[in-house]
């Protein structure tokens, strides 16, 4: 009799994110609308991961420059307008760096829209010109639910999705 196969099941969360990266590439296939770039990378993501409490896009206003405002998310209702440089989205967006908070009541500014959630990562969007034109944000009920796992995935998607 053969043994038993080392946990089948088991995918691992660079498995996982794997796999949603060739399926959002899979879907998005032609398709060159941002909107429905953005509303697929969230639907995506945001049903794969129990982790995942809140996933959305901040937009840069294309108006005002240094503020974003809510673009395609899932979850409960989020706040409208961030100015950069307040709470994570705007720390990553003045920065244009990604930010991993273990626990936001500790982060400077947190804006808490949902006072569910513990812990997030924010990750910034660049076009094809290296512009940001918006930040990626995910929320957890759990403290310390993202890490460079995260970071270095939904950094590729971003990039897969937006810059080429
Ligand atoms: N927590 C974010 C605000 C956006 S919501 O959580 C959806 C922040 O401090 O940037």
């Amino acid at each position: 009799m053969l043994p038993p196969s080392p946990r089948p099941d088991y995918q691992s969360k660079a498995d996982i994110y794997r796999e949603i990266a060739s399926a959002i590439a899979a879907v998005l296939d032609g398709e060159t609308d941002r909107i429905a770039r953005m509303a697929t990378v969230t639907a995506l993501l945001k049903d794969r991961f129990d982790t995942y409490f809140w996933a959305g896009f901040y937009v840069v206003d294309p108006v005002k420059q240094n503020e974003l405002v809510v673009g395609p998310y899932q979850g409960t209702l989020g706040c409208l307008r961030i100015p950069f440089g307040r709470g994570v989205c705007g720390a990553a967006a003045a920065t244009r760096t990604t930010q991993i908070v273990p626990d936001v009541h500790a982060f400077p500014g947190h804006i808490a829209c949902d006072s569910r959630s513990n812990s997030e990562i924010v990750v910034p969007v660049f076009d094809a010109d290296n512009q940001l034109i918006a930040v990626f944000d995910v929320d957890s009920v759990s403290f310390n639910a993202f890490d460079e796992t995260d970071a270095d995935w939904l950094e590729n998607i971003l990039k897969t999705t937006f810059q080429t």
